[in-house]
């Protein structure tokens, strides 16, 4: 019987481009992995269109019907164990995931960042590093943990920051890069290389 694959739920709010990367890179089998569902807080989310024109599961979660965070949670937190997934990738999910959620599946999330953490947490980070002058930005892996966009960091890209650029042509050039690490970082992850030290991450050890 063949091994059974490593199991993937992909957390969306919107577009779904990081999304799609993981979704060719497994069908063109460059990632022995599988998607056993992409859920959404965003009910016309693309991105879950995206995963229903591949025939995954796309589930769209309404935080409205829950009464309160925390049920929501555990609703997110249920779907996600019935599936038995293996890493749980945030790919462009907009809300703040809590304690419990986080303790669940603890060391287990990982999430794509438009920024050089630890610089630029948080939203509008293009924008905020043309603002800032900086001549490097780039994007971010990381575990996630209870701070926002502060857990250990797997991988990174850089991507300079040339005078004519904008708020679109920056996030343009970021997303390349996100596509390809984001796919590494999943790679690392299936295939055991990556150990924690502390708040570090380190490769091969
Ligand atoms: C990406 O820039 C990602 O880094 C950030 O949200 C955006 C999602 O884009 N967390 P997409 O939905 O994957 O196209």
């Amino acid at each position: 019987m063949a091994p059974d694959k490593f199991k993937l739920a992909v957390l969306v709010s919107g577009r779904g481009s990081n999304l799609q990367a993981i979704i060719d890179s497994i069908e063109k089998n460059d990632l022995q992995a599988e998607i056993a569902i992409v859920i959404s807080n965003v009910k016309d989310a693309y991105a879950l269109e995206r995963a229903r024109k591949h025939g995954l599961e796309g589930l769209f979660l309404d935080p409205k019907s829950f009464p309160d965070r925390n049920s929501y949670e555990q609703g997110l937190v249920e779907q996600i164990q019935s599936k038995s997934v293996n890493l749980i990738c945030l790919a462009g999910y907009m809300r703040v995931l809590g304690k419990h959620f986080i303790e669940t599946f603890s060391g287990r999330i990982i999430n794509i960042h438009p920024s050089l953490l630890p610089a630029f947490p948080g939203l509008n980070v293009q924008k905020r590093a043309l603002e800032h002058g900086a001549r490097f930005s780039g994007c971010t892996v990381h575990y996630v943990n209870e701070e926002v966009d502060g857990g250990p960091i797997i991988l990174q890209a850089v991507v300079p920051i040339i005078d004519d650029d904008d708020e679109a042509s920056l996030s343009e050039r970021i997303l390349e890069q996100e596509h390809i690490i984001y796919l590494e970082a999943i790679r690392l992850i299936l295939e055991d290389r990556l150990a924690l030290s502390g708040r570090r991450v380190l490769h091969d050890k």
